[in-house]
């Protein structure tokens, strides 16, 4: 009886308490649809674990991972061949927000240290144990990658057709992934665009009186700017083909670092 008092007295007032009272509504919701088979606190259920051929999956992980979109997907149309069966007859679209209001209430801390061992145990074969994927296998080095932690999580569970990179969402838990995830972020090279002035004073002065007196060279060389080339593309043209001639072998002593550096200087110079 109180709680139905406090539901509605919360949606006569402002956006901010109605959010509250929609993820009261979502628990109910939850509580009735969903905690069956994952567990009250998102942990699954007992029932859950047995379930075959998957598990229901631990819920408590996606906040800072997953987008709504994608469980909004989920939820409504369910994941063919398992337990997760379609919800939209169950919930109308009000509802389905509202139990994804309550799912995002569910939090864990990142572990850090679980995250590197199981990067290190699933990943490390291909990505190399430092992420800079020197291991011959065609994977990428994961230290200079700019996805976003959601985008690094996609690319985890889902994989990337056609390439080794195969989704990994039946063999890691969402806790699992999302401490991968952050531990991957973390391995990130930090490009620091002092360091790439000095590289360019020493290096490059003596032919680019500055950055934004570069040009570029070829195809429709007049119609694009560094701003737009990519980093992988700018490194391309600054430490590979035509221009190890151009600079008279200049840029074969830049490390790969070295070229992070220089492009975030770059950027910072010719925005
Ligand atoms: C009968 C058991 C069962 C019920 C009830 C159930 N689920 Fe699931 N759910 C599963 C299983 C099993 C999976 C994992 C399927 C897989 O591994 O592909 C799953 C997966 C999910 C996922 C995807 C997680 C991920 O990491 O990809 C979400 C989100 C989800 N369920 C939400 C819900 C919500 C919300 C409800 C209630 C409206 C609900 N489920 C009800 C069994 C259930
Ligand atoms: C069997 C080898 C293999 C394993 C194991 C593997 N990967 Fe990959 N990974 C690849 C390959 C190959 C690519 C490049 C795919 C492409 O060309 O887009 C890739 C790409 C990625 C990317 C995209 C990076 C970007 O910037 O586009 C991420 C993130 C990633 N892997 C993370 C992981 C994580 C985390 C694990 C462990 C859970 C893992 N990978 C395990 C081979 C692997
Ligand atoms: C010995 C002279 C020389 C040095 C040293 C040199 N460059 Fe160049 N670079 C050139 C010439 C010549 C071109 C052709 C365009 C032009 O004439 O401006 C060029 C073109 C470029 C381009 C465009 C390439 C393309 O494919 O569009 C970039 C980017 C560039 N240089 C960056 C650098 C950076 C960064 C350094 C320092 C690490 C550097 N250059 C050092 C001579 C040099």
């Amino acid at each position: 009886m109180l709680k139905a008092v406090v539901v509605m007295v919360g949606c006569m007032v402002l956006p901010t308490s109605y959010a509250v009272a929609s993820a009261m509504h979502g628990k109910e919701l939850y509580e009735q649809n969903c905690a069956s088979c994952h567990g009250m606190d998102g942990k699954v259920s007992e029932l859950g674990k047995a379930l075959k051929p998957f598990p229901a999956r631990d819920l408590t992980a996606l906040a800072a991972t997953v987008d709504r979109d994608e469980l909004r997907r989920i939820i409504a149309y369910g994941i063919k061949g398992t337990d997760m069966v379609p919800k939209k007859y169950d919930l109308d679209a009000a509802g389905i927000e509202d139990v994804i209001d309550y799912i995002l209430t569910f939090k864990r801390k990142v572990d850090m240290k679980n995250g590197k061992k199981r990067f290190e145990q699933v990943c490390a074969t291909c990505h190399g144990v430092d992420g800079r994927a020197k291991t011959g296998m065609g994977a990428k080095n994961l230290v200079y990658s700019d996805l976003t932690l959601k985008e690094t999580v996609h690319t985890i569970r889902y994989g990337r057709p056609g390439t080794k990179m195969s989704g990994k969402r039946h063999q890691l838990s969402n806790p699992d992934i999302e401490d991968i995830a952050n531990y991957v972020h973390e391995l990130r090279f930090k490009a620091d665009a002092n360091k790439g002035e000095k590289i360019f004073v020493s290096t490059c002065k003596t032919c680019h009186a500055s950055p934004s007196a570069i040009r570029l060279v070829g195809n429709r060389a007049h119609q694009t700017t560094i701003a737009e080339l990519n980093d992988y593309v700018l490194d391309l043209r600054i430490r590979h083909g035509r221009h190890i001639h151009l600079s008279r072998k200049a840029v074969k002593k830049l490390s790969e670092d070295d070229a992070q550096d220089l492009i975030a200087y770059l950027r910072q110079e010719t925005q």
